[in-house]
């Protein structure tokens, strides 16, 4: 039987003593929850922005071409979180976009790591974003952290990314990367953008629906950055999704349920990637099994193990 199902919920901060946090990309999704996750605790939290005109105490500025403008603002974090990045679900991946999502990993997280290493006294972890696209497409094949790469755009960007961390890894600094799944939010990411057909009738699976999707909370993506930070026994690739993926028939059904609505309207493969183009290929009809082991072994215990309950509370909590 699995240990979640019994688990408690996963505490908001693990209490430790105060410590400075890092974070590039703080207002996306995942960087803006996080930054939540902070309210109300003696934890400081710098922003790293790419916004000239970010002017608060905590406001640090970058250029995802060179790196921290300037890196004495720095002094004394604790922890990097690294973020940020071109939005991958947005636009159709024309090749200028498809260089500005590479280009603002690649290089934009070469240029953080090698600023942290230059630094007089380095933060002890970096904590870098990448996404379980690294697997590529691979059926019904089950993915632990020990799984080869695969192939593809996002496969190679994600393998890349995580190169870029080379320099802070070769000065000392532990570094985590997160490879995130399919995000459930009510805030961002796919979930809103399926809502709009799915409330009016007229959702269904997409291509096949045979293709795993492997999603993760947002609550749990909060949590596995926290446990990354904390355990400083983790370091190298740790797979930041829920336990049980699901194919897209499957969460296509529950998703239908949870709001009460038919889900009788097949979107074809063909029709995705004439709409989408490429990104539909790599973000909806690729297959990725993906299991968290590193999670699970570490002692991580998740708050939303199971898919209903993280769709009924993005979805119906206020
Ligand atoms: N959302 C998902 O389902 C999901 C799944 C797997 C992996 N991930 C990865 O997790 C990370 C965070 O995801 P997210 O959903 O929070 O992203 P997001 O909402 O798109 O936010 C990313 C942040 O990166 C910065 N940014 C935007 N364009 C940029 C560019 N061209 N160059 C450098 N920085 C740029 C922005 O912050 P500033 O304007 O303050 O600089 C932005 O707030 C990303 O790397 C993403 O690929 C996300």
């Amino acid at each position: 039987m699995s240990t979640h199902s019994l688990a408690p919920p996963a505490p908001a901060v693990t209490p430790c003593a105060e410590r400075t946090i890092a974070i590039s990309g703080k207002s996306g999704l995942v960087g803006s929850a996080f930054a939540s996750s902070f309210v109300g605790s003696d934890h400081r939290v710098l922003n790293v922005t790419r916004d000239p005109a970010a002017r608060s105490f905590d406001d640090i500025i970058w250029d995802p071409n060179s790196g921290i403008v300037n890196p004495a603002r720095l002094e004394g974090t604790d922890a990097f979180v690294h973020l940020a990045g071109e939005n991958i679900a947005t636009g159709r991946w024309t090749e200028a976009k498809k260089s500005r999502i590479r280009n603002s990993r690649v290089d934009g997280t070469r240029a953080v790591a090698s600023t942290l290493a230059r630094m007089d006294r380095k933060p002890s972890v970096l904590v870098c974003a990448s996404a379980i696209g690294f697997y590529g497409d691979r059926g019904s094949k089950i993915l632990d952290e020990y799984a080869d790469a695969g192939t593809g755009f996002l496969a190679d960007v994600c393998r890349d990314w995580e190169a870029a961390t080379q320099p802070a890894e070769d000065a000392g600094i532990r570094v985590v990367h997160l490879r995130i799944g399919v995000i459930i939010s009510r805030n961002g990411g796919a979930l809103p953008q399926m809502l709009t057909p799915f409330k009016l009738g007229v959702g269904g699976r997409i291509g096949s629906g045979q293709q795993f999707w492997s999603w993760v909370s947002i609550d749990d993506v909060v949590g596995a950055i926290h446990h990354a930070i904390d355990d400083d026994t983790l370091r190298g690739a740790i797979n930041c999704v829920a336990p049980q993926p699901v194919t897209n028939s499957e969460f296509t059904r529950m998703l239908g349920s949870v709001l009460r609505r038919p889900t009788v309207f097949p979107v074809p493969g063909f029709a995705a990637r004439l709409a989408l183009g490429e990104m539909a290929n790599d973000l909806l009809l690729a297959s990725t099994r993906v299991l968290p082991r590193r999670l699970e072994t570490s002692g991580y215990v998740f708050s939303q193990p199971d898919l209903r309950r993280a769709l009924e509370s993005e979805i119906h909590a206020r």
